[in-house]
């Protein structure tokens, strides 16, 4: 029997989760389907309770039920602990499993696009825009990567608190510091890494109102708002002689760990791949 894979939101038509995995199952010659489900928010407790019931052998979680789906989980990895949310979910002798692939996502992408960002002056400090679920992910694969000093900057200056108490627990060694979004910019000639995180600069949302001249020279930012491919932030960035990083690529590696999980093979970010997920966001 072809073996069903499929990603869980509400929405979940935008998603490229389909358009991804059905590539690499092509790709991989494997005999499994990958489709999209939405699911509503209230139904969704007793939808993941009953996960095993529902003919998925694995499943990605999208907004709003990361949470939702984390509390379903019998058993969690410890990265999934830490965050309280998880994007990839599978079943093991019945038992629903799950983690969050998202701050791997970013970070190999970090890796593969700008490999100089840890050899930077400024290395040893990051700002991270946003105090969200992505955030979240995005300050934990900071931290473990080795980023001593982590400021998080928020519009709501209680969630960048929550952010930095709650991580300041697990990693004692680091600083996470958090400050308001309006004064985000004091920061800048301190990091080698800035992190967007917010939805503002997206199609349909205003830009950030930030001048990144103070940036170190070479200083990476990295943006993970993927529509429009080129941010305003990262326009910015480039025209500085910066070092953009788009967020399209944290989506492709995301999704690469979760593949394996169900169907054993790491598969291949390939530039066909990029670009066919370009020309469909161009749709
Ligand atoms: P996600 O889980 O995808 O990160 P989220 O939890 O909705 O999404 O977080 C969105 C982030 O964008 C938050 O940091 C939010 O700031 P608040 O915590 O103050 O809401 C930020 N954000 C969204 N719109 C914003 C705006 N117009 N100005 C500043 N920050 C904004």
């Amino acid at each position: 029997m072809t073996s069903r894979v499929a990603v869980i939101g509400w929405p979940v038509n935008h998603s490229r989760s389909p358009l991804i995995h059905t590539y690499w199952l092509d790709r991989y010659g494997i005999d499994a389907s990958y489709g999209a489900l939405a699911i509503e928010p209230d139904k969704a407790p007793d939808w993941f309770g009953t996960f095993a019931k529902q003919g998925l052998v694995g499943a990605n979680v999208t907004i709003p039920h990361k949470q939702v789906a984390f509390d379903a989980c019998h058993t969690l990895d410890e990265r999934a602990s830490r965050l309280g949310a998880v994007n990839t979910l599978w079943l093991e002798a019945g038992a629903l499993r799950g983690t969050s692939t998202d701050g791997a996502g970013f970070m190999a992408h970090l890796v593969a696009t700008a490999p100089q960002w840890r050899q930077h002056a400024h290395a040893a400090a990051a700002l991270v825009l946003g105090a969200g679920g992505a955030a979240r992910a995005i300050v934990e694969a900071l931290a473990e990567a080795g980023v001593e000093t982590i400021i998080i900057a928020n519009r709501t200056a209680e969630r960048a608190h929550q952010i930095a108490t709650h991580f300041a627990e697990y990693h004692p060694q680091h600083t996470f510091k958090p400050v308001d979004l309006a004064t985000a910019g004091d920061f800048l000639p301190t990091v080698g890494l800035l992190v967007n995180t917010t939805s503002m600069g997206m199609a349909g949302h205003p830009a950030l109102d930030l001048d990144l001249a103070t940036l170190p020279e070479k200083a990476t930012v990295y943006d993970i708002v993927y529509t429009p491919l080129e941010t305003p932030l990262l326009a910015d960035a480039r025209a500085l002689g910066l070092v953009p990083v788009d967020g399209l690529g944290m989506l492709l590696h995301q999704a690469a760990p979760a593949f394996e999980r169900w169907f054993g093979i790491l598969p291949e970010v390939t530039d066909e791949l990029r670009q066919m997920v370009i020309d469909d966001l161009n749709r």
